[in-house]
C-alpha cells in the first residue's frame, strides 16, 4: 500500500528514513565532505525562474522524449545508483518493473545487487518502457569490463553509461560515521568478489586512474552506444565530442564525488553550448519535482536521470512507490508544461527561463 500522505515524490524521503536502518539510509544519504555540491545540486535549480506563456494552443501535448534513434514516452530515466536490495528486497528488479510501467528509462549500476540479465527480462518485455542502459566505471582489470559488455549486448542493453568522475574515489563521513559495511546476502553480483581491501595510497590510486584511453577503448570493444556520465567541464565535453561518444550525462554524482563541485544546473548551459545538439545530453543531481525537470529541458538537456528521489520511494513501497514516484514525476512535468506553454519536451528552451 501506499502512504497516503505523499503528493510530491521528494515526501518519500521521510519515509525511506523511517523505513530504513541507519546504516542504509546513511549509504544512501551519503555526500561527499559537507554535502555542499549536493545541496549546490538543488539550490541551482530551485534560483531558476520559469517565464512562462500564456493563451498557449496545447491540444495533444505530450512528454515523448527522442534518445538515440528511438521515442520514449518521457524524458526521465533512472539513474545508476549501486545495490538497490539494500533499498529493499525486490532491489533493482522492482525499479526496472517501475520503470517500465512508466514509461522511463533504467540505467542498471554495474554494482546492482540483482544480475543484470534478471533485470534487463523484466524490463524488455514492456512495450511502452523507457530505455534500458547499462552503467560501468572504467575498471583496471579489462577482462571484468568485457565480461560486462558482453553480458550486456546479449541480454538486450541498448546502451552503454561509463561513469568517468569516480576515478579516484571519495571520502563519504557520513557513511564512515555510520561504520557502513554490506549485510550479508547483499552485494554488487554481477562483479567478481573483491579481493583483499588493502587501502592504496594516492599515488597508487593515481596510477590506476583511468583515462580518456579508457573510453576509446570501451568504444573499441563494442557496437553499443557509450555515453559517459560526469561531465562539468566544457573542455570535456569537447574532448567527447572527438571521441565520438554517443551522448553525454552532465553529473557530480549527486554530490558523492567532489563536495566542491560546481551544481549540474550551473554547469549544464556551458556544455550544452559546446554540444550544440550533436549528441544527446543528460543531467543529473537533485531533480525532485517536475518543475526541476523541464528547467533542465530548459537548459538544453534531452532527459534527466532522477536518482535519490526514486530510491527514497521503493525503499518506501517497494516497485508500488518507485512507480509512484515517477508518475507523479510524469505528470508534474506534464502540468509544469501546460502552466508554461509548452506542449513538447522540446519547444522548452533557454526562454523560458528568467534572465
Ligand atoms: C549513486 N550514483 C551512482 N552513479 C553511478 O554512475 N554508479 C553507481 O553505482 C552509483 N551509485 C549510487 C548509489 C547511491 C546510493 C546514490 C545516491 C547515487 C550517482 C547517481 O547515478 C546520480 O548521479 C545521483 O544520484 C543524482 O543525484 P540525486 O538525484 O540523487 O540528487
Amino acid at each position: 500500500p501506499l502512504p497516503e500522505d505523499v503528493h510530491t515524490a521528494a515526501d518519500y524521503a521521510a519515509h525511506a528514513q523511517r523505513t530504513l536502518d541507519p546504516m542504509a539510509w546513511a549509504y544512501f544519504d551519503a555526500t561527499a565532505g559537507d554535502g555542499s555540491a549536493s545541496r549546490a545540486n538543488r539550490a541551482a535549480w530551485d534560483a531558476l525562474k520559469l517565464l512562462p506563456r500564456m493563451l498557449q494552443s496545447l491540444p495533444g501535448l505530450h512528454t515523448e522524449c527522442q534518445l538515440l534513434g528511438r521515442s520514449w514516452p518521457t524524458p526521465l530515466l533512472v539513474a545508476p545508483m549501486a545495490l538497490q536490495r539494500l533499498a529493499h528486497p525486490d532491489g533493482e528488479l522492482a525499479m526496472a518493473l517501475a520503470a517500465a510501467a512508466q514509461g522511463a528509462g533504467m540505467v542498471l549500476s554495474c554494482e546492482a545487487s540483482l544480475p543484470l540479465e534478471t533485470v534487463a527480462r523484466a524490463m524488455l518485455g514492456d512495450a511502452a518502457r523507457g530505455p534500458l542502459w547499462l552503467q560501468l566505471y572504467p575498471m583496471h582489470d579489462r577482462g571484468v569490463t568485457l565480461d560486462l559488455v558482453r553480458r550486456a549486448e546479449a541480454a538486450g542493453y541498448e546502451a552503454l553509461v561509463l561513469t568517468v568522475d569516480a576515478g579516484v574515489r571519495a571520502q563519504r563521513d557520513a557513511e564512515r560515521r555510520a561504520g557502513f559495511r554490506l549485510p550479508v546476502g547483499i552485494s554488487a553480483v554481477n562483479l567478481p568478489p573483491p579481493g583483499s581491501a588493502v587501502p592504496m595510497g594516492l599515488a597508487e590510486r593515481l596510477a590506476r586512474a583511468p583515462t580518456w584511453d579508457d573510453v576509446a577503448w570501451l568504444q573499441q570493444q563494442t557496437r553499443l552506444p557509450v555515453l559517459l556520465k560526469g561531465i562539468l567541464h566544457p573542455l570535456d565535453a569537447r574532448e567527447a565530442l572527438r571521441l565520438q561518444v554517443a551522448g553525454l550525462i552532465v553529473s557530480n554524482h549527486g554530490g558523492r564525488t567532489l563536495a566542491a563541485a560546481a551544481a549540474t544546473a550551473q554547469a549544464l548551459p556551458a556544455i550544452a553550448d559546446t554540444v550544440g545538439g550533436a549528441i544527446p545530453l543528460l543531467v543529473d543531481g537533485g531533480i525532485r519535482e517536475g518543475a526541476d525537470v523541464l528547467r533542465a529541458l530548459a537548459l538544453g538537456a534531452d532527459a534527466v536521470l532522477v536518482g535519490r528521489t526514486v530510491l527514497w520511494a521503493l525503499a518506501a513501497a517497494g516497485a508500488a512507490g518507485a512507480a509512484h514516484a515517477l508518475r507523479l514525476l510524469r505528470d508534474e512535468l506534464a502540468l509544469t508544461m501546460a502552466q508554461c506553454g509548452i506542449a513538447t519536451p522540446q519547444a522548452a528552451q533557454a526562454s523560458l527561463l528568467a534572465r
